[in-house]
């Protein structure tokens, strides 16, 4: 027998006994399932820096916790609120989640946020299935399982949701350099559901595509501005090239969370710089995290309120509307 599904609150969850936020340390996965306590905002700030949980809507879940956490502990919760947004500037979940718990910064809201955010997942991913034809080999990139959204997953969530309706044959993982969340979590997540997978290099991308191997490219976003640029993943917008060529669909799945209506284009996204060391220590090294995906190259955006075609800048308004 495979190994259970995580549940939400094996990812992240908020413990009212000596308060604390406690989570699964993605840095440790697939080899060792350890978890981290952390008992203050600081604690948890330093979680979301250091990767011990990433992914866009679970480093918003985990701000919003950090966050009943300094309200529970009586620190000075908007001090706590500027120290949780600072930690990744990409994703705009974290700003968002916090702006979403500003006047009730309690526990059981932060919990109410947690559970939205994977209700989301379960719609956007019926959402998206809907997108996908029978007989489909789909690659994703970076890691927009459970694990980055704090349950169920946005683009892996699709690809569970259409492996359960018999429409996926195969995933192709890239395995996404520097720190792998392709080949070390979504793999790792597959697995676990029972979809046939395969890692592969990112490079190996173009000439699976030239061979006709692949049908779609299916991924998440850190966030994506009005008109639909897209910010995930580095290497996301090669990939998109890629499959623009090829003729290949490409596919974001993301939470309304994510789309962040105050930026106007993807050239107003802040793209993180991570240390050059998760690169080499050795030589000079440029680490961006993420990059933009223009929305031209996006066949179409789904949120957990269904899909959005181009012109992005009108479907996505008029789905905040
Ligand atoms: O640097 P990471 O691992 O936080 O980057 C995560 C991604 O780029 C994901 O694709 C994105 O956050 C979507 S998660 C549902």
């Amino acid at each position: 027998m495979g190994r259970r599904d995580l549940a939400p609150e094996d990812i992240v969850r908020y413990e009212e006994d000596a308060p604390s936020v406690v989570l699964l340390d993605q840095r440790r996965l697939p080899d060792e399932i350890v978890e981290l306590r952390c008992r203050t905002a600081v604690d948890v700030a330093a979680a979301i820096r250091d990767m011990a949980i990433r992914g866009a809507p679970a480093i918003g879940v985990a701000a919003g916790y950090g966050l009943a956490l300094a309200a529970a502990r009586g620190e000075d919760v908007d001090e706590a609120a500027s120290i949780l947004a600072g930690a990744r500037p990409t994703a705009s979940n974290l700003v968002w989640a916090l702006e979403s718990l500003r006047d009730d910064p309690s526990v059981e809201r932060a919990r109410a946020l947690h559970e939205e955010e994977v209700e989301r997942c379960r719609s956007m991913a019926a959402h998206a299935a809907d997108l996908l034809e029978p007989g489909t080999r789909a690659l994703t990139h970076c890691n927009a399982g459970g694990l980055a959204t704090g349950g169920y997953g946005s683009a892996v969530g699709a690809l569970r949701t259409a492996a359960e309706r018999g429409l996926l044959v195969h995933v192709f993982v890239g395995e996404t350099r520097p720190l792998l969340q392709g080949a070390r979590l979504t793999a790792w997540e597959l697995e676990t559901a029972g979809i046939p997978h395969t890692v592969l290099a990112d490079s190996a991308t173009a000439s699976l595509m030239a061979a006709g191997e692949v049908d779609c490219v299916i991924t998440g976003a850190d966030r994506i501005a009005a008109n639909g640029d897209t910010a995930n993943k580095i290497g996301t917008y090669a990939l998109a090239i890629l499959a623009a060529h090829h003729g290949i669909p490409l596919y974001v799945v993301a939470p309304t969370s994510t789309v962040d209506l105050a930026t106007p284009t993807g050239a107003a996204i802040p793209i993180e710089l991570r240390p050059p060391e998760e690169i080499t220590a050795r030589f000079p090294a440029r680490n961006p995290a993420f990059d933009v995906t223009p929305a031209a190259l996006i066949t179409a955006i789904v949120t957990e309120l269904g899909v959005n075609r181009a012109p992005y800048s009108e479907s996505l308004a008029a789905a905040a509307a």
